[in-house]
């Protein structure tokens, strides 16, 4: 360099203002604060994850599944052995690799015609929803959600700069008196609804909660999106979801594997059959968009779904069956150790209560002190169970004093052990206890 002074360079340093809100929103250091403190604390017993049993992941083998679902392709769709090699290994169609399984599984399942270009195969459910008000909502649109709701449509909203109104669950669903002065007030586009089992309410709405808000949604001009995550973990009394009562349109279905399958094969669908003017579908809309933001799902996730729906006769209820038994076992259990070492939960007097849902992976406790992260940190610490502080499911301002318990991932002795934990805790920090 002949001698030169190199020129000084002052490493960029951004600032976090200019960073989308998105980036730096409170609600994801929420979720970061509760994966740490996991981390932090391994031996504790964690109500927190909404997660599958892992049981199930030992029985499944992915090579097996692959070649089920290439048998399928060889036998069915009478594709030779390139085709079959394309399929799987290059990037693929927008639409998905599995939508007939998918259409003919729902159809069989909810009793309803699904054609398949109504169908779309996501990245998880989350990239449905995100999609799903990408392509509803502009920018004056406003999207309603049941409060509390999943972080992961107020999150969509978030990245999407849309504004989001919460709508109360009253226990039966949205409070449909909310919704109307909702809508009057500001311009709703959408209802985001999840009626089996809501993460993280526990609510399942009744059949009669789900025909008035179909009505709601005609009356409002309003779509519904509705997330059936937790829908075919009901067992054998589930209720039909929105999307198969829907005679009028209303209803955009978001569908996932996480539950019922394996959750690292993120698959997810959207079936979205509104007619859009000038041609297509909704689905087709949905597809355009995908094709900007993930272009196609996992050829190789969706062939392990694939698989999974053959080994299962076509059928997600038949894949969901043996999960549903023991999501339902785990929660008969985290509800009677509850009632054994915290008390009854009706009629305290000292403010703890909790619902007592009779499906689904989550139960909701109210407190009489604030749920927060100290709360949490002591809890771990001192008493070795974890759980997750529910502000951050609320869009209003409430949730302080909530906080969910999860039981999808624990054995019967730990969920046991869990509560015992969990009571002593209650025990210290509720005052009249
Ligand atoms: C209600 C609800 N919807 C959607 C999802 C996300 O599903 P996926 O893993 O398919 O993106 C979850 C995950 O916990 C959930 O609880």
């Amino acid at each position: 360099m002949d001698g030169a002074a190199a020129p000084l360079i002052t490493p960029l340093r951004l600032d976090a203002g200019a960073l989308h809100r998105s980036a730096t929103h409170p609600d994801a250091d929420a979720m970061t604060f509760l994966n740490e403190i996991m981390a932090r604390y391994p031996d504790a017993i964690s109500f927190a994850p909404g997660a599958p049993h892992e049981s199930f992941f030992g029985g499944i083998d992915i090579a097996a599944l692959v070649d089920r679902f290439v048998t399928y392709l060889r036998e069915s769709r009478r594709l030779d052995e390139q085709a079959v090699r394309r399929t799987l290994y290059q990037y693929g169609p927008s639409r998905g690799i599995i939508v007939d399984l998918l259409a003919a599984a729902l159809a069989h399942d909810l009793g309803m015609p699904v054609d398949e270009r109504s169908l779309v195969v996501t990245v998880g459910a989350q990239e449905g929803l995100l999609l799903t008000l990408r392509v509803l909502c502009g920018g004056a649109d406003t999207v309603a959600v049941v409060d509390p709701s999943h972080v992961g449509i107020t999150g969509a909203a978030r990245l999407l700069d849309l504004p989001v109104v919460g709508i109360p669950d009253h226990g039966d669903g949205p409070d449909l008196g909310r919704l109307r002065a909702a809508c009057a007030a500001h311009r709703v586009r959408v209802l985001y609804v999840a009626p089996d089992y809501a993460n993280p309410g526990g609510t399942r709405m009744s059949l009669t909660a789900r025909h008035e808000l179909l009505a709601a949604a005609d009356e409002l001009d309003l779509l519904l999106v509705e997330d059936g995550a937790y829908a075919f973990t009901a067992g054998p009394d589930d209720l039909p979801p929105l999307k198969a009562l829907d005679t009028a349109g209303r209803v955009v279905h978001v569908g996932t594997f996480a539950k019922i399958g394996v959750p690292g094969a993120r698959v997810g669908y959207v079936l979205a059959d509104q007619p859009v003017a000038g041609g297509g579908v909704l689905a087709d809309a949905l597809c355009t968009v995908k094709s900007m933001l993930t272009v196609n799902t996992s050829p190789i996730g969706q062939a392990v779904i694939g698989g999974l729906i053959l080994q299962h006769d076509g059928s997600l209820r038949a894949l969901a069956r043996a999960k549903a038994t023991l999501y339902r076992r785990n929660l008969t259990h985290l509800l009677g150790a509850l009632r054994r070492h915290v008390g009854a939960p009706a009629g305290r007097t000292d403010g703890v209560t909790w619902n007592e849902p009779d499906g689904g992976f989550f139960v909701r406790m109210r407190l009489p002190v604030e749920a927060d992260p100290a709360l949490l940190e002591r809890s771990a610490g001192q008493y070795g169970v974890l759980w997750t502080p529910m502000r951050a499911y609320y869009v209003g301002d409430g949730g302080a004093r909530e906080l969910r318990l999860a039981c999808s991932y624990l054995s019967p002795g730990e969920i046991d052990e869990g509560a015992a934990r969990l009571a002593r805790l209650l025990t210290d920090v509720c005052p009249d206890r």
